[in-house]
Formats: structure tokens, sequence, C-alpha cells
């Protein structure tokens, strides 16, 4: 009886929300809406029995966690490929048109906030996942659970996975900046920033309070629900009561598609959320899956970027900084601007031949622009606007850290600090083995490790490994809550069982970054096999080139880098690899596409199985595959591949490989 009517309650309580936050048509009083939470609410506090974890009055917040689960995407979660100007993006669809012999696009706005991932299982909201790395993310439930746009119940009962933007609106970005600032807090630079934060908040009622709201754009697997295309893909989605952004348009060609980016552009201002492009995708699943992937976008559909907005400052002073290779950089400080979003106030100047012939002087009015996510630069002086008070810069011979020399590398025309003990050096590198890409240590970034490094608590990477026993100490810094240090020492125990691509990267060996260490990581089963491989054996690796297998020969043969890999090794850092090893075969970097279905194989299997084969696998036919594999129903690919006159394999064909 009392069950019937709270779930009576709470299904017109969401229907109202429903109107409200998704359709933007409010359907009752804020009276009236009160009301009925109030009935809700205290008939859940009579009867807990009946209490939901997405009952309308969950949506407020209330938990706190102490950090966030990891959670491994089913399906990657992937980016998108940019294009800057008309020229490159009808190149795109020239691609598009000759692989599929489609020309229908779908688009949309670029919402500018964080990418998130939903899971619904039996009618009910289930998870809500970051990108994170892309493979895994973070659980983020509880705070999205807040956003009231969102639906906690939907009436498709099989389990699926919606993808979408969480960002927050101009005006909520303005009131909160408002409140920080009466609070004495930092300001937010922009709303994507606000929105990330928001959403990285321990305490959800933080999160409920910021007014969060998402747009979703992406349905996994839209085929099982019927849908041959993105449009009606979307169309899906609005009828399980997701928001999905009103500003979507269909066109066809070149032409067509050009004129809609324009329209859809000069919406940006009347906008109440901040977009920085449009989103084109083709239409037709179909066409969707015969694009496929690259290794992190969507061979289907790009973005393009709106033009870099470009402001003039004045620049104060330059001063370098030093990389973890010891490369320096000379950098511009500018009286505050805001552009695009946010508030810079310093800016890239390359290296000294730029700030040379572009005869950059501290005291100019310079224009700086800043690209996407990219560090800001200056673009140029305003050589006419000079008042005779300009000094200009003189490039140092001393590193400001070190006092050792500054020596310019003539190839590269940059300058380098060569003293592998300097200390500026040995925070980047630090700060890089901990980070995302590499070992991914949580709470060790730049600020954290300089602090460790001043106080001489660590000095190199084996270091890190040792700060458990320092907790104390740790614990005596400035700063340096208990909750964070267990949290730190924590992170710093979990990423010795990362895997073997990890650690390489994170040793910082020149020009060996992930995709390098990936491809180390499937060629040697561990590091030791990995430092005792010669030049030679290296630079037949994919990936690795001459230049990049003598850097790695050349780290493995320093005797301090042994000690330190020993150490590593010592302290129970997992250096055997966990990636399938490659195997020298008759496939050996052939570039191999595989279409059509395979008996008892997934396409992803088949794939995988030519990769460890040594072979290259590319998702689209031309004139440089060397192999097509094809299965039953298969299409335009293996027609393209028989009028090129390619090398062709059947199924069968196949299957009797894998046997021998
Ligand atoms: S589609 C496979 N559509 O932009 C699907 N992304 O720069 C890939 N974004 O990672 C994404 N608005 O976080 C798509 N309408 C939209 C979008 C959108 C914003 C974000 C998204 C993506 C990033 C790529």
């Amino acid at each position: 009886m009392m069950k019937e009517r709270i779930e009576q309650l709470r299904s017109e309580i969401r229907k109202h929300n429903h109107s409200y936050h998704v359709l933007d048509k409010p359907t009752i009083s804020d009276q009236e809406y009160d009301r009925l939470m109030q009935e809700l609410l205290s008939l859940e506090n009579e009867y807990p029995e009946y209490k939901d974890a997405l009952s309308p009055t969950q949506q407020v917040g209330g938990q706190v966690l102490d950090k966030f689960q990891k959670v491994k995407h089913d399906v990657m979660m992937l980016s998108l490929g940019n294009v800057y100007n008309q020229a490159e993006l009808d190149e795109f669809i020239d691609r598009v048109e000759r692989e599929t012999g489609l020309n229908e696009f779908v688009l949309e706005l670029k919402i500018d906030g964080l990418a998130m991932s939903l899971r619904y299982q039996n009618g009910r909201f289930d998870k809500a996942i970051t990108r994170g790395d892309g493979d895994t993310g973070e659980d983020v439930s509880l705070n999205v659970k807040t956003i009231k746009s969102i639906p906690l119940t939907v009436s498709e009962l099989s389990a699926f996975e919606v993808r979408g933007e969480v960002y927050l609106p101009k005006l909520q970005f303005e009131r909160i900046n408002l409140e920080r600032e009466a609070k004495g807090e930092e300001l937010f630079a922009n709303p994507r920033n606000a929105a990330a934060g928001s959403i990285r908040q321990l305490d959800s009622n933080v999160a409920a309070s910021r007014n969060l709201d998402a747009y979703l754009y992406y349905l996994i697997q839209g085929q099982r629900f019927g849908c041959k295309s993105h449009l009606e893909a979307l169309d899906w989605m609005r009828t399980q009561g997701f928001k999905v952004n009103p500003h979507t348009r269909l066109a066809k060609g070149k032409e067509a598609v050009w004129q809609a980016i324009l329209e859809l552009g000069e919406l940006r201002r009347t906008l109440g959320y901040e977009i920085d492009g449009i989103v084109i995708k083709l239409n037709r699943f179909s066409g969707q899956d015969q694009m496929g992937f690259t290794a992190k976008t969507p061979r289907w559909a790009v973005a393009y970027k709106f033009p870099a907005e470009e402001v003039l400052t004045t620049l104060k002073n330059i001063f370098i900084t030093i990389g973890r290779t010891g490369k320096v950089t000379p950098n511009a400080e500018l009286a505050p601007v805001r552009i695009a979003g946010t508030t810079v106030g310093f800016a890239q100047l390359h290296n000294e031949d730029f700030i040379q012939s572009k005869d950059i002087r501290i005291g100019d009015i310079v224009k700086v622009r800043k690209a996407g996510e990219i560090i800001p630069e200056v673009v140029e002086s305003l050589i006419e606007r000079r008042d005779g008070t300009q000094v200009p810069y003189v490039f140092p011979s001393e590193c400001p850290h070190c006092h050792g020399p500054l020596v310019r590398d003539e190839k590269e025309a940059a300058h380098y600090c060569i003293n592998t003990d300097c200390e500026a050096r040995i925070v980047e590198s630090l700060a890089h083995f901990a980070s995302r890409d590499a070992m991914n240590i949580d709470g060790l970034g730049v600020k954290t490790v300089e602090t460790l490094v001043q106080a001489k608590m660590i000095k190199t990477i084996a270091d890190i490994y040792t700060l458990k026993e320092k907790r104390n100490e740790l614990l005596a810094l400035q700063g340096f809550k208990e909750k964070s240090v267990d949290g730190l020492i924590q992170a710093i125990e979990t990423s010795k069982s990362n895997s073997m691509e990890r650690l390489i990267t994170g040793l910082g060996i020149r020009q060996v970054g992930e995709k390098a260490a990936r491809s180390l990581a499937s060629s040697y089963a561990n590091i030791d096999a990995l430092s005792q491989s010669s030049e030679e054996e290296l630079s037949s690796i994919r990936d690795i080139g001459k230049i990049t297998a003598s850097f790695i020969t050349g780290y493995f043969n320093e005797e301090h880098n042994q000690h330190l890999i020993q150490r590593l090794k010592d302290a129970g850092v997992q250096m055997e690899s966990r990636l399938p090893q490659i195997e020298s075969s008759a496939f050996s970097d052939l570039t191999v596409v595989v279409t059509g279905s395979i008996p008892n194989h997934t396409r992803e299997q088949v794939e995988e199985w030519f990769r460890i084969k040594g072979a290259k696998v590319s998702s689209s036919v031309s004139k440089k595959t060397d192999l097509v594999v094809y299965g039953d129903a298969a299409g335009s690919k293996l027609k393209k591949a028989q009028e090129l006159g390619l090398r062709t394999m059947t199924a069968e064909e196949w299957l009797k490989e894998l046997e021998t």
C-alpha cells in the first residue's frame, strides 16, 4: 500500500524532473513540486525498508567517499581528431566518401565539458565513469547522480551504455566564482575546469551544489536497439529520457556541411554553455563500421575547432624553465588577460631563435593566442606600439637552478642544461615518472615532487618507493595531512604492479613515449631482455627508429641507470610484460585488413592474432594493403581488394593458419 504510494510519488517527480531539466518545460509549480518531495521524504523515513538509492530524494548529494574506484571501460573511450579549416574538413569528407560512398553527416555542437560514460541495467542507472586514460576511468556515480537531467530510471531493460559531456552552464560558473571570491577562495579558470573539479569532488554535497548538467551524444552499439544511423540513436536516447542537444543538423556533401558549420557557429554567443567547435559524424552506422577507429579516435567523425582567439597584452618579463631532458624553454610573463575562457598569465616563446627573429622585447605589447588545450603562445610583438622603454632579451648562458652552463644544440635550435644532477631536471623527470600516462601515481604532481626533492627526501625514481618508510617525515612537511600522505603511499604501492609499458614510459628514455613503450613491451618479455637488446634488434621493432634505438641502448648502458633499475626491482616494482608477445612470422610487417564475419571469432580477436604475428592491422583497404582476410558478408572492402588485385585469404584458410 505505502510502497505503491512511494513508487507513484517517485514516478511523478521523475516526470516533472524530465519536463523541467531535460525538456525545459516545467509542468508544475515549485510549491507543488516541494510538496511531493516532502511527502516522499517523510514516507521514505517512515518506511526505510522501501529506501532506494535511485529515488529522486537521493539526487541531492549526501555521501562522502575517500577515493574513487577505478573502472575499466567495456568499450575504449575515444576522443576526436581535429580539423581547423575548410580544406582539412573537405579532406575528411572526401576520405569518407571514397571509403564508404556515403556523404550524409550529422553536425553537433562540441560541448566544452568532460566526457562521461553512463551505464544502465534493468532499467536503472548503474554507474557513471570518467574517461580517464580511455581504457580505465573512475566511478563518479554519486556525483553524476546529482545531475537532475540524467535519468535514474529508463524504460529499456537490457544493459546499455551512453556517452556524453558533463558541463557547467555559464551562469552557474559565474555564480560559483562570485561565491568563491567572497570567501577568498581561488577562482576557477573556466567552466570546463570548474565542471571537472566538481566531478572530482569526494563529497557529493559539493558536487550537487554546483548545478552541473549533461548532454548525451553517443549510444554504444546503437544497432542493438534497431537504429541504423547516429540520428536514429539520438532519437532513441531522447525516448529514454536523456538530454540530447537540440542544435543538431543533417547535411549532405561538402558545401552543405560547411554551411551548417557556419550556421551553428553563429549560435556560440547565444548559448548558455561553452562550445569549442562543431563535431561532424558520418550518419549511417554501416559506414561507421566500415571506417572503424584509429588507436584513439573514430575515423568516421572529426571535430572542427573554432579558430584560436587572439588578444593583446603586455609582456612583462621573460624567464626560462628546464624540462626533464634538460631542454630549456623560454616563457613570457604577461599582464593577465582573459582568452578563450581562461585567464592567461604566461605564454610559450619556443626558443632563442623565435625571440630573435620576431624581435620580441620585454615591455612589448604582444599578440597572444590560445589554441584548444595547447599552452598559450606569443604570436608577435606590436613594434609600432613601442615607446622606447622596451628591452631586448639576452638569452642566459647559465641554468637558473644549478648555475651550470646552458649548451645550444644547433640541430634543434634549443638550449640544454647538461647537468644531470640539476634539481629542475630531477623534479621534472620524477613528475614524469609519476604522471598519468606513465606510472599514474595519484598525488605525486610537480608541486609535491618539488617539495619532496627540496626536503631531500627523494632524488631518483627509486627513492619514491622508499617514501613509505618516511611517513613521519612526510607528515612533518607543511600541507601534508594524514589522509593525503596515506593516499600517496597507497598510490605508490599500487603502482608497483603496473604493466611494463608504463614503467618504460616512466623511465623517460629520450624519444620513448607511450606508443614506443607499448611496442617494446610487446616485443620483450621483461626489462632485462629489453636492456640486453642491441641497437640493430631494437630498430627492427615498429615505432622504434635508429635514433630511438640508440637512446634506448645508451640508457641501459649507463651504470647509474642499471643501478636504478636494480633498486626498483628490489623495491618490488613489476618488470614483466603482460602484453602478448609479438612473434616473427610469415605475416610480419604486412598490412592486413579483416572484413566480414569469421566463424566463432570476433573481428577484434582475428585482428589481435595478426598483430601478435607481427602484422599491422588497418581498417581500410588501399594500395598499401598487403592482405585482406574475409569472411561471410564481406562487402565493399573485399570488392576493393579484388579491384586492386590484392592478396586475399578466406576465413577457412585463416582458420587453418590458426591451427598450425
Ligand atoms: S563524439 C566516438 N560528440 O570532445 C565518440 N564528442 O575532443 C567520440 N565532445 O572526447 C566523441 N561534444 O568529450 C562527441 N557532440 C559531441 C561532443 C563531443 C563534446 C567532447 C568529447 C570528446 C572530445 C573530443
